[in-house]
């Protein structure tokens, strides 16, 4: 028998049974984190299930998750080597890539100070408190202006689309020191057309399962390995160009900053550990390209929910009035002011879940998970919106409603809750980029919102139904009205 010995007093991993070949990629159907959640009630937080041959550890449930991610964070670090990653930045990508030792950490190491230093570390030569809340604030104020315009010029725009543009201008500046002009074409080839990556690096994409499929004539990933190669010669253009005027006394933004790295090779704690160049270098590709997706997506579902509840977008308006007032525009250091937009925040990554697995991970090492034998090298899944809509944790999961994040009184978020959200991921693989992007939401959509409305024609709807991916998105609205506090902003 092809069946594992399972050493004695632990539990066999149990799951629904698979068609021959196939396993059950017939009932993940299009919405794999739906099909998964409800799975998860009858087989358990820790289930298995068969793509194609391979089987899948799936996990459910915050305590569990935090059981394996961060007290046996060890064992469940690793990434599967799935043939969709190998397409990911020439296959040496930082948050894709199988690498999950020293070389990992060592990059990962890198790749966070670069981050911190060219964001939401103090700035010492501009009135702002980091460069984050300068980049941010104005790219924030061109989006306003940008949307006024639209308004006079159509009356209805997509709005996702100068959005985009706004959010990687704010990692391009930090990494590249660079803008783009919301018509640049070359950018816009690539950050509108994420989906192109989505779609395939989405948790459960039967080419990754079904080598077969491979091999088959298949355009989502014929448009993927596509939009990679683009993604990266553009980034390889911007870091020549770096090279060639590269100055060690003026370290001008991230990517000087690594190659700074590269060529001292200062690699602290680790001097045992020796990158190459280039391995150093192209962690600016996960730093941009980690940067501007999620961030865009969590705007473009905030401008939804707002459209979707005017009532809701009253009251933020009214708590940045009272708060902030209109003479100034709003700073990081308003957040903890603002206990009601926080909580709309939070009420928006949960009832999203717009990243509903985190990146798959796999098993370091044979492992024992509430009593079941995991063995090493099992791909796992990590189903985020499972969590975020768990009964156990959350009144009516489906209702969206901010106040659930406030205690009574509503002066103040409740802290443990809010950490039940599960949106970054936990532990050794938990996502570096979190604390600057929940900084850019909140100066964003405040920025936002303390000059404009946004809402929809009188009986229109919009349509907040998402389409699965490794960030799901909500259908495009090609037609978005507005004007400014003083005018509103209509999304039809
Ligand atoms: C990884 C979410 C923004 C950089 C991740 C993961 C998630 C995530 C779920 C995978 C965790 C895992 O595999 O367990 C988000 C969300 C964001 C966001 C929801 C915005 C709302 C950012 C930003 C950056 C960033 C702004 C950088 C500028 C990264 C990197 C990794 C990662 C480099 C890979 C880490 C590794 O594999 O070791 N993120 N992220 N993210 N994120 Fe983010």
């Amino acid at each position: 028998s092809f069946r594992q010995q399972i050493p004695k007093g632990l539990k066999r991993l149990s799951g629904p049974r698979g068609y021959p070949l196939i396993g059950n990629v017939l009932e993940l159907g299009s919405n794999p984190h739906l099909t998964l959640t409800q799975m998860s009630q009858k087989y358990g937080d820790v289930m298995q299930i068969q793509i194609g041959t391979r089987p899948v550890l799936v996990l459910s449930g915050l305590d569990t998750i935090k059981q394996a991610l961060v007290k046996q964070g060890e064992d469940f670090m690793g990434r599967p080597d799935l043939y969709s990653f190998h397409n990911v930045g020439d296959g040496q990508s930082l948050a894709f890539s199988t690498d999950s030792g020293e070389v990992w950490r060592a990059r990962r190491k890198l790749a966070q100070n670069a981050l911190k230093t060219f964001s939401v570390s103090p700035s010492p030569n501009s009135s702002s408190i980091c460069l984050l809340e300068e980049h941010v604030s104005k790219e924030a104020d061109y989006l306003v202006r940008k949307f006024l315009q639209l308004m006079e010029e159509k009356k209805r725009f997509d709005p996702y689309r100068y959005v985009v543009v706004s959010v990687a201008n704010v990692i391009c500046a930090m990494c590249f020191g660079k803008r783009y002009d919301h018509d640049d074409q070359e950018l816009l080839s690539i950050v509108n057309v994420t989906d192109q990556f989505g779609d395939v690096a989405a948790s459960g994409n039967t080419a990754d399962f079904i080598p077969v499929l491979q091999y088959l004539p298949n355009s989502t990933m014929k448009k993927f390995i596509e939009f990679n190669k683009r993604f990266l010669r553009l980034l390889q253009d911007i870091v020549k160009e770096h090279y060639e005027s590269f100055e060690k006394d003026n370290i001008r933004d991230i990517t000087d900053s690594l190659i700074e790295q590269s060529q001292e090779n200062k690699v602290e704690a680790n001097a045992n550990i020796q990158l190459p160049k280039e391995k150093i270098v192209n962690l600016v590709n996960d730093l941009f390209g980690a940067g501007f997706d999620t961030v865009t997506t969590a705007l473009s579902w905030s401008l939804m929910y707002l459209v979707t509840y005017p009532d809701i977008q009253k009251k933020i308006q009214e708590e940045l009035d009272q708060t902030i007032g209109r003479e100034r525009r709003p700073r990081l250091s308003d957040r903890p002011m603002l206990p009601y937009t926080e909580a709309f925040i939070l009420e928006m990554f949960r009832h999203s879940s717009f990243m509903p697995f985190t990146i798959p991970h796999c098993t370091t090492k044979d492992t024992v998970l509430n009593g079941y034998y995991i063995p090493k090298d099992l791909c796992v899944f990590v189903n985020q919106w499972q969590v975020n809509h768990d009964e156990k944790l959350w009144k009516e999961p489906s209702k969206f409603d901010p106040e659930r994040f406030l205690h009574a009184g509503g002066t103040e978020v409740n802290k443990a809750d809010g950490e039940k959200v599960l949106v970054f991921g936990l532990g050794k693989r938990k996502c570096i980029g979190e604390t600057i992007a929940r900084w850019e939401v909140f100066l964003f959509l405040t920025t936002l919102l303390q000059q404009l409305e946004f809402s929809i024609s009188d009986g229109e709807k919009v349509d907040i139904t998402p389409k699965y991916g490794l960030t799901m998105k909500h259908k495009r609205q090609p037609k978005v009205e507005g004007v400014g506090t003083t005018h509103v902003l209509k999304v039809t």
